[in-house]
């Protein structure tokens, strides 16, 4: 595809996410709808989408403050004023392309061309409501987090401690020409430099040797003081990024319990598992009552705002409202309340969220333990979001009688 028609092909999808549709829906529809578009279009479209998302609240305060529609088009626009990009590479008014720019446009470009700053005011790209929680929660460090979340998410990697080491597989990497470097922050971490596009397509992924994960959520997991040959459950086990990192860790040696309320996403987890050499025992709410106060570990990476993930999933952030923070909110101490019993005494509780935000974290927490005298703090961590990876938070609790 032509520059030009994948921007059309960016136009129509933000279109329809405007129009509130499910962005992964609109992705997938107009896969199925464009056959002849191979990966790297589809790539290539999608990185437009999500950069544009990114900063969508930049674009339509400009294009609110000019009195212009907020469009697909409107947005395709302001992102290539934004990148510099061939204005007539793209708005060509060919058969396949956006028509051709309109005057405002034309106006609106020449003006960028001679603006340094290119008419863009810096804005913080998070919804209005969030604002005074975020300033709250990150304090010092809210410029620069506004500005990461601008930017797009690094791409790394997890070598399988069970199956592989980080030598082999950057020698895997190397030899398939993606440039890859040693995580200095984690033990089995690999930093993706170049050409990450291919990196499930290898063999070495599909053999189970390396998985792709945020290296802040390896630093999570690394921070957890797990034993082997213990009995451990992931409450939340969604793919089984979490569980699986710390069955890697330990060898595989332990007994690796997996739970969900979707049950389609353990099938995933199930994949995942088969591939890397580790048994995962599924645990429903049918045989839970026979678990109780046996779990060494129980980990709760509970459903959250994602805002330590948003620049992965920048569609997350404009979607999210009061009402549905408020559910969250809910959901995340109805969980901790869950699992609370099948703990055993002097185990331990991991609260893990993708958060940034200290209603969803230290707060959850201080609730429950003032609901829950059993329990107590043993450490606390937030991992910031960084270049080189997402935020994160961890409280470990643990049970004392
Ligand atoms: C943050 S994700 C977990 C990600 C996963 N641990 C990983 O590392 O790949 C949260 C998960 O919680 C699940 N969930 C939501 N409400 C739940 C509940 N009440 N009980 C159990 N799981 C729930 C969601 O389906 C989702 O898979």
């Amino acid at each position: 595809m032509r520059r030009d028609s994948r921007a059309n092909a960016a136009i129509f999808i933000l279109d329809e996410f405007l129009a509130g549709q499910n962005l992964n829906a609109i992705l997938s529809k107009w896969t199925k709808a464009n056959r002849y578009a191979g990966s790297s279009d589809r790539e290539s479209i999608r990185d437009i989408v999500f950069d544009i998302l990114r900063v969508k609240k930049t674009f339509t305060f400009i294009l609110n403050k000019e009195k212009q529609v907020i469009n697909g088009r409107a947005l395709v626009f302001l992102y290539s004023v934004y990148y510099s990009l061939p204005l007539n590479d793209i708005f060509t008014g060919q058969k396949y392309g956006p028509d051709k720019l309109n005057n405002y446009e034309n106006e609106f470009s020449e003006i960028a061309k001679e603006n340094n700053e290119r008419g863009f005011e810096v804005i913080d790209n998070i919804p209005d409501f969030l604002l005074t929680e975020f300033q709250r929660s990150l304090g010092s460090k809210f410029g620069n987090v506004m500005r990461l979340l601008e930017k797009r998410a690094p791409v790394s990697i997890r070598v399988n401690a069970h199956k592989s080491d980080v030598s082999s597989i950057l020698e895997v990497l190397s030899s398939e020409g993606i440039e890859g470097k040693i995580a200095k922050k984690v033990r089995y971490g690999i930093e993706i430099i170049g050409n990450p596009r291919r990196l499930t397509q290898l063999k070495a992924f599909k053999d189970g040797y390396f998985e792709v994960q945020d290296l802040h959520s390896q630093k999570t997991i690394e921070g957890l003081p797990i034993k082997e040959d213990t009995k451990i459950l992931d409450y939340c086990a969604g793919a089984g990024g979490k569980i699986l990192n710390i069955a890697s860790l330990l060898k595989g040696n332990g007994r690796f319990f997996v739970h969900d309320l979707d049950k389609k996403k353990l099938i995933e987890a199930d994949l995942r598992a088969k591939r890397a050499g580790i048994k995962l025992k599924r645990l429903n709410a049918e045989n839970m009552e026979q678990h109780h106060n046996s779990f060494d570990y129980i980990l709760a990476d509970v459903p959250c705002s994602g805002s330590g993930t948003w620049r992965r999933n920048p569609q997350q952030k404009w979607r999210i409202t009061s009402d549905s923070l408020e559910e969250i909110l809910n959901r995340q101490i109805t969980i901790l309340n869950e699992v609370k019993d099948l703990i055993k005494k002097n185990g331990l509780l991991f609260y893990i969220t993708c958060s940034l935000l200290k209603i969803e974290n230290e707060e959850v927490v201080d609730d429950f333990l003032i609901q829950n005298k059993n329990f107590s703090l043993s450490n606390k961590e937030n991992i910031t979001i960084d270049t080189q990876g997402d935020g994160f938070f961890c409280a470990v609790l643990q049970k004392k009688n």
